[in-house]
């Protein structure tokens, strides 16, 4: 076995060019369910703010976030918030961070600036088990900074017609980061998205995938279910919302399966 002493946070990053197909929802879920048993860090980079309203921080309570930590006015530590889920932190977007696509275009190490910050608050943040980051849907400057600073990607894909295409895109991105920018990025995984097995359009692109992407492709499926839409208009998670329904209990299977491939893993490297 490796050293525990040597442990650090776990970094991922949820990215996908495409909007609306689950990466807040996947991020606020998985993170809520990864701290019933561990300290987990959710920072949110996309300005639209979804992730921070969603564990219960309304755009009037979040102060500094993540914009000020890019542009250097402030520090992680300062600026990292406790939600409404235990043991469940979280580093919001703040109203600049829209701009700070454009800002960040002349600044110094621009697509490093999340993981100096990071590096700099290492005492902090390695109080924390897990950090995942909520990317917003592009691949500018702010999907970098998050692709640089974490060790592997976690792609929610919606089951439908392109999927493939899509998701094409961003592993490109994650083939480039990692020969330019990041050589121990690695994509984790796939997670397929508001899968409807009525529909057999979602079967076809859920076996297409499948068979491209083999064993990445997580064996929890995210259903389409109301209760995770209608869980962020209450600033709950769905875990916490309804944890009976057919998406919460998808969303603690998929911390499960997350947890027994890192288990799998570092046996395979200890
Ligand atoms: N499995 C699901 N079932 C039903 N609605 C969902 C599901 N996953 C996400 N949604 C809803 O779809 C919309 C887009 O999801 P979101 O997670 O915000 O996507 P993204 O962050 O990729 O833009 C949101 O309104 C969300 O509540
Ligand atoms: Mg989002």
């Amino acid at each position: 076995m490796k050293a525990s002493k040597n442990r650090k946070p776990r970094l991922i990053a949820l990215a996908n060019q495409k909007g609306g197909v689950g990466k807040t929802t996947t991020a606020i879920n998985l993170a809520t369910a990864l701290a019933t048993k561990s300290r987990v860090l959710l920072i949110d980079l996309d300005p639209q703010g979804n992730a921070s309203t969603g564990v219960g921080v309304p755009r009037n309570e979040r102060g500094v976030g993540a914009y000020a930590v890019l542009i250097g006015g402030s520090t992680l530590p300062e600026a990292i918030k406790p939600t409404k889920v235990p043991n469940l932190f979280l580093l919001p977007a703040d109203p600049d961070l829209a701009g700070a696509e454009i800002e960040l275009v002349g600044m110094e190490e621009r697509e490093h600036r999340l993981r100096l910050a990071m590096q700099a608050a290492e005492t902090t943040l390695g109080g924390f088990d897990y950090i995942l980051i909520d990317c917003p849907p592009s691949l500018g400057l702010l999907t970098l900074n998050a692709l640089v600073a974490v060790e592997s990607v976690l792609i929610p894909l919606q089951a439908e017609f392109f999927a493939l295409e899509g998701v094409s895109q961003i592993t490109r991105t994650i083939e480039r980061v990692k020969r330019a920018l990041n050589p121990d990025l690695a994509l984790d995984g796939i997670v397929l998205t508001m899968v409807d097995r009525r529909n057999n359009l979602s079967d076809l692109v859920s076996n297409d995938v499948r068979a491209f992407f083999k064993d990445k492709v997580f064996k929890t499926v995210i259903p389409r279910n109301v209760r995770i839409s209608e869980a962020p208009s209450h600033g709950l998670p769905v875990i916490i919302y309804d944890l009976k329904s057919t998406g919460a209990q998808a969303y603690v299977q998929l911390a499960a399966e997350l947890l027994r491939r890192d288990r799998a893993r570092e046996r395979e490297t200890a």
